[in-house]
């Protein structure tokens, strides 16, 4: 990927920008304080947003990231690569240790299952991988490659995409806005090509089965139409490896039985894809191998074609199983 001194660039992008800067301002939680200081003609990393103060307005943009800073599919990948390894990931917030030494391998192409009862540290140890938690012990690798992770561009700019089980689009911001937020299409300087963009977000939404307006803002969608939107992004972003954070929680079996397709769909296009849950049957539908954590460590991992009933019991515990209701799932088992 670029040197850091070829990754300085400067666009704001805007087009009605008093309205956006009101947006993003309350969004974004800037306040004059921490504002007022002008970051005109200094240097701003591509792909971050920034309130700088120009011609007596605050203004508020976002830098372009150019097509050839992103990351982009290997070719001719070996199939048995790995995706993403994480290495001795430990991570404590407080004086609580929260992940305790845990390796987690994705292979390239496969739909892996991070399981484990609520509070086992699944979130933590993605968020890490996409840059959205920056003090933590361990290494990661994208591709053999090892990334520091210190903000979520570093996770973009490696192929990384994570859709949190929060969604956390922009409610006020359209479809396609939110979209190409931080990687907009621009006009000229201040002008962002509304009409391109809803384009391009048009022909991304497409295949992904979404029927609403894309000029709309996102708060009027349901929750399964943002989750598109946020795949569309990442489709956007260039993302090779997605990360689901317990992506079904909030739909309905029909938007599930969407939501699976699609995600088959990706595979087919070679994304290596992280399935968060802690639901049995989804895992056996879908996912080609699990990993499981328990307060924070690594209990166990393997082919979801080789689990069997008593071996998931070993691995979580007969209680916790019951915790889970997992029961009906598990007669499938043999
Ligand atoms: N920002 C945070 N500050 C303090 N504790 C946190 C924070 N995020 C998560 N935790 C704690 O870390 C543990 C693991 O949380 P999490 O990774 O969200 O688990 P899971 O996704 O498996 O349910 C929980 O005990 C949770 O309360
Ligand atoms: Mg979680």
């Amino acid at each position: 990927m670029g040197k850091e001194g070829a990754t300085r660039g400067w666009n704001p992008g805007l087009d009605n920008f008093f309205a956006r800067i009101i947006t993003r301002c309350k969004v974004l939680h800037f306040s004059p304080q921490t504002s007022g200081h002008g970051d005109r003609g200094r240097s701003i990393p591509f792909g971050e947003t920034r309130l700088f103060f120009a011609e007596n307005l605050f203004l508020l943009g976002t830098s372009i990231v150019p097509d050839s800073m992103v990351a982009s599919p290997e070719q001719n990948e070996a199939p048995s690569q790995l995706a993403l390894q994480m290495r001795g990931i430990s991570k404590s917030f407080g004086p609580t240790p929260v992940l305790r030494k845990v390796d987690f391998d994705l292979r390239s192409g496969e739909i892996h299952a991070l399981m484990g009862e609520n509070g086992a540290g699944k979130s933590t140890l993605m968020k890490i991988a996409a840059g959205l938690i920056d003090q933590f012990d361990g290494e990661i690798y994208v591709a053999g490659k090892q990334h520091r992770m210190a903000a979520p561009r570093d996770a973009t700019r490696a192929g990384i995409a994570m859709i949190q089980q929060e969604l956390s689009l922009v409610p006020e911001l359209a479809v396609d806005e939110n979209i190409f937020l931080g990687q907009e299409k621009v006009r000229s300087l201040f002008m962002v090509d509304r009409e391109q963009q809803v384009r391009m977000a048009r022909e991304v939404l497409r295949p992904l089965d979404f029927h609403g307006r894309i000029d709309q803002p996102i708060a009027k969608l349901r929750v399964g139409e943002q989750q598109l939107v946020e795949i569309a992004k990442a489709l956007v972003a260039k993302a090779r490896i997605l990360i689901m954070d317990e992506p079904t929680s909030a739909l309905s079996a029909s938007e599930v039985e969407k939501l699976f397709r699609i995600i088959r769909d990706l595979k087919a296009q070679g994304l290596s894809i992280i399935f968060v849950t802690h639901r049995l049957e989804e895992v056996m539908q879908i996912c080609d191998r699990y990993t499981v954590l328990r307060d924070g460590r690594l209990v166990g991992s393997g082919l979801v074609a080789d689990m069997t009933k008593d071996r998931f019991l070993g691995i979580l515990g007969e209680k916790r199983v019951n915790v889970l209701k997992l029961n009906l799932a598990l007669d499938q088992l043999h």
